[in-house]
């Protein structure tokens, strides 16, 4: 099929997952690379049932706030959504799905504002490189397992691992670098020599050369990450979101905290400094590794409980929750916290403070909150992922009495 004789659509408004949505003879379909309000030669790349995907590959009409995408790959790599799209309105179109996605679910109607974090390029401080089969580094294509090769990717953060001027014998290759400077690699692959990096670790979490102990700082604290243990990804995420999080949850001396899904400990830390010495959190986190580098952070701090174990299962077992607690903190991963809700709800807290990277499951999560007595509270959304269709949340609920 020649060019021209690929279907137009009208192009609707923007949908969780970075597409827009049109209609092609009456069906849905999702089109990726366009913007509302556009008119788009498509191509179809997948059909289902009930929806059809596509990319736009010529824009005929194009919106005021299209650009001339940033990276030289933007429309075949997989990793970005937006860079089509001028960074202020990228945050509009967060805002529109966060907004629709608690209209949907939740039935709140909502004025959704997603704040700007700098930088917009330059801030992926951990990269999972893919390899080609000559041993490439790369990124995998739109919903697809081919690999498109990257030489340079303009939103990693310059700092990291130089893995793309190398060849590989494997893949996956994750580069990372922390607050501090240090530069790891994660991969079971064979290392080139000339690699300039502080530490090697295997995909099994072993250290394999070097220090995979990272040091992370959010002032006044440090805290330590092993390896590919979970750290916030841009460089400002982690101070943005404790500053978010201490507002919402106005934690007050002696107040007892728990703080749930809780990694290496970031915001257990300050809401440690908060509740002060009378005060309590309770920290869970699954990952036993995350569970052991919160204790070499935190084990000096009388006030903090640290649990190694699932939210659900402490929510059932975990004596110091036995009581109830005054405030909660959770943040879930992507998947949301849909099997912990009653149990959250029944600590009783006044106010739970949920931090969300999904805001489909925050707010089907929030509907089962408002069965168990909590009503949404003010909610403030961030672009700690730009040029992507990923936003975080950060969402109070308080109880109805
Ligand atoms: C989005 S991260 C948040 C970590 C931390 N709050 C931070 O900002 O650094 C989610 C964390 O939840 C942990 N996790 C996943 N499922 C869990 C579960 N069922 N119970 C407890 N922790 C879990 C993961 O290991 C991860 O550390």
């Amino acid at each position: 099929m020649n060019g021209t004789s690929l279907p137009v659509v009208e192009v609707g408004p923007v949908a969780h997952g970075g597409s827009c949505v049109a209609r092609l003879d009456g069906q849905v379909v999702f089109v990726r690379h366009s913007l509302p309000g556009e008119r788009v030669r498509i191509r179809v790349t997948d059909t289902t049932k009930r929806f059809l995907r596509a990319d736009a590959v010529e824009v005929l009409e194009a919106s005021p706030d299209r650009v001339e995408p940033p990276c030289a790959l933007a429309g075949t790599c997989g990793g970005c959504d937006f860079q089509h799209v001028d960074p202020a309105a990228q945050r509009r179109l967060l805002a529109d799905v966060v907004a629709e996605q608690l209209r949907r679910l939740a039935g709140i109607e909502r004025d959704v504002v997603v704040e700007e974090v700098r930088p917009t390029l330059g801030w992926r401080t951990r990269v999972t490189w893919s390899t080609t089969p000559d041993g490439r580094p790369g990124l995998r294509k739109h919903r697809t397992h081919e690999v498109v090769p990257v030489e340079h990717c303009p939103i990693a953060h310059p700092d990291l691992p130089d893995v793309t001027a190398h060849r590989w014998d494997s893949g996956p290759v994750e580069a990372i670098v922390s607050s501090t400077g240090q530069r790891l690699v994660v991969t079971d692959a064979t290392v080139p020599s000339d690699l300039d990096v502080d530490g090697v670790a295997g995909t099994d979490g072993h250290r394999r050369a070097g220090g995979t102990r990272l040091t992370e700082h959010v002032a006044p604290h440090d805290f330590t990450v092993t390896g590919s243990g979970f750290w916030q990804v841009h460089p400002e995420a982690a101070r943005t979101l404790v500053d978010a999080v201490l507002d919402a949850a106005e934690a007050r001396p002696g107040d007892r905290v728990a703080d749930l899904y809780a990694g290496v400990g970031l915001f257990t830390a300050f809401l440690a400094d908060a509740v002060g010495p009378d005060g309590l959190v309770v920290s869970v986190e699954a990952d036993r590794q995350g569970a052991r580098d919160a204790r070499r952070s935190l084990h000096g701090r009388s006030q903090v409980r640290l649990v190694a174990d699932s939210t659900e299962r402490a929510l059932r077992r975990e004596p110091a929750l036995a009581d109830g607690v005054d405030v909660v903190v959770l943040d879930p991963p992507r998947t949301g916290a849909r099997k912990a809700v009653p149990g959250v709800a029944a600590l009783g807290a006044r106010r739970v403070v949920y931090v969300a990277c999904d805001p489909a499951a925050l707010a089907r999560d929030v509907a089962t909150f408002a069965e168990h007595g909590y009503r949404l509270g003010p909610l403030r959304a961030f672009a700690l992922f730009p040029m992507t269709h990923h936003v975080e949340c950060v969402a109070v609920l308080d109880r109805v009495d």
